[in-house]
């Protein structure tokens, strides 16, 4: 059955646990398709600014659209699970599931979620359909309802669970809920897999409906071949500097074969974020389980925890030593158009220079203070103060603004010459013709005498 085939689906009662990044998205999303939506989160701070339309993170029309369906009724949050769930059909886990040191994803949270659940559906008669979107191991669904099961007896037993993975990026999650690319549903029941489609009525994707476990699945599949794409595209950016070669006009040929396409393939200081080293890391100890070795993945991530280190090894060679040196770095969070700080390249990079003796000035267009970075770095007001007595300038998140900064300005203000480009978003005429060094990621320092490629559409 696809999306036109189904019939038109009446306003639902929904819980949302968790009400983070996701859960928050999801509970707004759900709310402004007409259903009536209680958000739960156990962090009673965290309800009381949402209660009131304060969203606490960076997130593209969120606070707007929250904001909305609070006026409207529709949507509002509590800590009680009581409360939540008296006329809940559907409860959609949006919970956390952060790594641990073995790769393995903690679950502790799924967990302690579907027990809470159980505790208060368990003398309930008719039962919520339970909806994990929280990024879980293959077979994460099953252990929620063996924990619901513990509490919900044969006479009145649950629903049943279902698989929905979500797929937002940050930064733009809130049109990535009503514009996704696809609907992944799991379930073994037929019938619970057509109501949580019909949740999503209105929006206009291609459903993609499998077992529990193959939707579990998907999502890992998907973040790890993302970062597989970071990876091989940064591997090669290494090999064009070895060999002096700019990167750009060799990915976006590659890139034009519509088989590989453009997304994703860009070269940097590697992927990070809350989602991708986490998944890919949870997949690797997944097939570790299952006795298969994970070769291609592990490769993958040792690339992406090398581009930190060769984008420090940049700015040492540049500079003679990072001893006493003062670096500006423009960016710290893990990408442009979020104030996510969790597994950010930047700061590993930030790290790394700190060790060797160097001094950070940095800026971040986000809502990053000084309480959020654990590291001894100098935040400034903006681009250009933050190059101020600077020896040379590190670009490491990819914030749009910073193509727009007036190079004369820089140079002008900065002693140093050097520009460390770590995302490949500068142009390096606009750096060179002014009097900089430029550097990015597979495009050498030196480029004389190299033809200057450009690409043309027909
Ligand atoms: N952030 C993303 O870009 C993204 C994208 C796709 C999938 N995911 C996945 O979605 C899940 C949630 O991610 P997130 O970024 O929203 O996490 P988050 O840390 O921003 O939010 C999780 C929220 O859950 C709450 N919580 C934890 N345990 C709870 C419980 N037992 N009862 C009530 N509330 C509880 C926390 O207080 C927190 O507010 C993760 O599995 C993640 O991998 C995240």
């Amino acid at each position: 059955m696809n999306r036109e085939e189904m019939q038109a689906c009446p306003p639902s009662s929904i819980a949302v646990v968790g009400c983070g990044h996701v859960g928050l998205v999801t509970a707004a999303g759900m709310a402004s398709l007409g259903h009536q939506v209680v958000g739960i989160d156990k962090n009673p701070d965290l309800v009381q600014q949402l209660s009131r339309g304060s969203v606490p993170f960076l997130e593209r029309g969120l606070p707007e659209l929250t904001s909305q369906m609070l006026a409207e009724g529709r949507l509002t949050f509590t800590t009680s699970y009581t409360d939540a769930l008296r006329e809940a059909k559907f409860v959609f886990l949006c919970v956390n599931t952060p790594p641990t040191a073995t790769g393995a994803p903690d679950i502790r949270y799924v967990r302690m979620a579907a027990a809470a659940l159980g505790e208060e559906l368990a003398t309930r008669g008719r039962q919520p359909i339970i909806i994990n979107k929280s990024t879980s191991p293959i077979g994460t669904g099953e252990r929620i309802d063996a924990i619901l099961s513990t509490f919900i007896t044969q006479d009145n037993g649950h629903s049943g669970i279902v698989a929905n993975p979500e797929f937002l990026r940050e930064g733009s999650a809130v049109y990535d809920f009503f514009h996704p690319d696809r609907i992944v549903i799991g379930a073994d029941s037929e019938v619970n897999a057509q109501a949580v489609a019909q949740l999503y009525e209105g929006i206009d994707a291609p459903l993609v409906m499998t077992d529990l476990r193959s939707a579990e699945m998907i999502k890992y599949v998907s973040n790890a071949y993302l970062a597989t794409r970071v990876s091989f595209v940064n591997e090669i950016a290494r090999l064009c500097e070895a060999l002096n070669l700019d990167v750009d006009p060799i990915v976006t040929g590659a890139g034009m074969d519509p088989r590989i396409g453009q997304h994703f393939f860009k070269p940097g200081i590697g992927y990070g974020g809350s989602c991708l080293p986490k998944d890919v890391a949870a997949l690797c100890y997944t097939g570790d389980s299952a006795g298969i070795s994970m070769r291609l993945l592990s490769s993958v991530q040792e690339i992406n925890l090398g581009q930190r280190r060769h984008a420090v090894q940049c700015l040492r060679q540049a500079l003679g030593t990072l001893e006493g040196r003062t670096i500006a770095v423009w960016g710290i969070t893990f990408k442009g158009g979020s104030e996510d700080l969790r597994e950010s390249p930047a700061l590993d990079v930030i790290r790394l220079l700190q060790n060797e003796g160097a001094r950070i000035q940095a800026y971040d267009p986000s809502q990053v203070t000084d309480g959020d970075l654990e590291d001894a770095v100098l935040l400034s007001e903006d681009a250009i103060d933050a190059v101020k007595g600077a020896d040379a300038l590190a670009v490491l998140t990819d914030w749009p603004e910073f193509t727009q900064v007036d190079f004369a300005e820089v140079l002008a203000s900065m002693p140093g010459r050097y520009v460390y480009d770590g995302r490949n978003i500068l142009k390096r005429e606009h750096v060179e013709a002014v009097g900089g060094i430029y550097q990015g990621m597979g495009r050498p320092i030196t480029h004389e005498g190299q033809f200057h490629a450009s690409v043309s559409q027909p």
